[in-house]
């Protein structure tokens, strides 16, 4: 939860690093759709900005833990990655068909990992601090905004009003549709009465949400992204 200097906790969020393959599972993105100016938020330790922008798109990720500077982050971003303890514990909460096993799951981890670390080193412009649900940003700014492991995975202490602006937010800053994934939250609990009732207040904001089905399973049952678009 924010802090009364807009910061938030270390340790309460985990600083996930995913890469650009598990972007494109995840909210169904086919080759031409990574192109234009993309937001994505929360970044984390993802390589997605840095492998996209070798494919032409112009990505700017955003997150708060970029505000901890290079040496910090560089130890949160590798030290959430050690902890491989949830998956070890509780493979069963998973399916691997994705990753294989445990070791190839780390494995992408790791790789997407070090790619985000070189790429704040060497193209920090990519990289702004910013919480939100205020964005920095003017309005239809991006050709595409994704937003992955945040909203709905902590519904648990993300409340719905926070829910509502958040999803506001990244609406104003886009000029085409705003994609979330997943659709559960990180225990792996259905989020299907928050997503009706927030997509009844978007409706009445002339935004329509659809439950999109992707090619992608890790917790069980989170196979679908949720799509916005106005009109
Ligand atoms: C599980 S990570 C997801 C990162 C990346 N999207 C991925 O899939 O690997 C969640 C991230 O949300 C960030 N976060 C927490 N509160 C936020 C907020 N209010 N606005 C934007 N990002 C936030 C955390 O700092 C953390 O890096």
């Amino acid at each position: 939860m924010e802090q009364e200097d807009g910061t938030i906790p270390a340790g309460e969020y985990v600083i996930t690093a995913r890469s650009l393959d598990e972007y494109r599972a995840m909210f169904g993105l086919e080759d031409g759709q990574v192109r234009g100016r993309i937001l994505d938020c929360p970044g984390g330790g993802s390589s997605f900005a840095a492998e996209a922008g070798v494919l032409g798109a112009e990505v700017i990720a955003v997150d708060p833990v970029y505000a901890m500077g290079g040496e910090r982050l560089r130890r949160e971003v590798l030290g959430a990655i050690e902890n491989t303890g949830w998956a070890t514990a509780h493979p069963e909460r998973f399916v691997w068909d994705f990753y294989g096993d445990i070791a190839g799951h780390q494995a992408i981890r790791e790789r997407a990992a070090a790619r985000f670390l070189a790429d704040l080193d060497s193209n920090p412009r990519r990289y702004r601090a910013g919480l939100l649900p205020e964005l920095d940003f003017p309005d239809a700014h991006f050709d595409l905004v994704l937003s992955s492991h945040l909203l709905f995975t902590y519904a648990d202490r993300l409340d719905y009003d926070f829910h509502l602006a958040a999803l506001r937010e990244l609406l104003r800053v886009s000029a085409g549709q705003v994609r979330v994934f997943p659709l559960v939250d990180y225990l792996g609990g259905s989020c299907e009465d928050l997503i009706d009732a927030l997509s009844l207040d978007l409706a009445a904001d002339g935004v329509r949400a659809e439950r999109v089905p992707v090619e992608f399973e890790f917790q069980h049952g989170a196979t679908s992204m949720l799509r916005l678009r106005r009109g």
